[in-house]
């Protein structure tokens, strides 16, 4: 794996929008914390992506998705986002997925029951409908 991986800058949004569009993630809110996700290119080629919606000391993953699969690069993209939020202070991470439930412990998260996540992050559009109802909730706590 030789991917540059770089924070993502507003000119970077069509490109991400395709890839989330293309495996089925909201795109809701995204855009509004584009300046948190991580991406990464293989040249000109975005192949890969991670974003932190930031509450505080609170955050919410969310847009994890890679088109190279199997070789490390969404692992990569996860620890990079979940060192990168340590470094500003944030101590509680959260999480909905209604498809990657057992991708996640390996960082440490934990499913936890909706009412159980911290509050600061029931700001996140994630919570507000963008995914569904029947979506684990999982949490990070260092
Ligand atoms: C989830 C996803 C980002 C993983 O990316 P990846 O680049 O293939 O992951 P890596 O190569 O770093 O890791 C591969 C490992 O993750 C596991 N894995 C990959 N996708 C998984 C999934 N959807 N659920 C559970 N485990 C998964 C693989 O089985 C493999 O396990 P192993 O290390 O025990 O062999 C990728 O499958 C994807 O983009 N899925 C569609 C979008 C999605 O569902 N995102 C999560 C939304 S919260």
């Amino acid at each position: 794996m030789n991917f540059e991986f770089r924070t993502a800058e507003s000119n970077d949004w069509d490109a991400v929008a395709a890839l989330l569009t293309s495996v089925n993630l909201p795109l809701e809110g995204a855009r509004e914390h584009l300046e948190n996700f991580i991406l990464s290119f293989d040249g000109d080629e975005l192949v890969g992506v991670a974003g932190m919606e930031k509450y505080g000391n609170v955050g919410l993953l969310r847009s994890v998705a890679t088109s190279r699969r199997g070789i490390g690069l969404g692992q990569a993209l996860v620890q990079q986002a979940l060192d990168s939020a340590a470094l500003n202070g944030i101590r509680r991470v959260v999480l909905l997925t209604t498809t990657a439930a057992d991708f996640f412990p390996r960082f440490g998260f934990r499913p936890i029951q909706r009412e159980e996540a911290p509050i600061a992050a029931y700001q996140s559009i994630e919570f507000q409908g963008a995914c569904p109802a029947s979506s684990i909730v999982m949490l990070l706590e260092n």
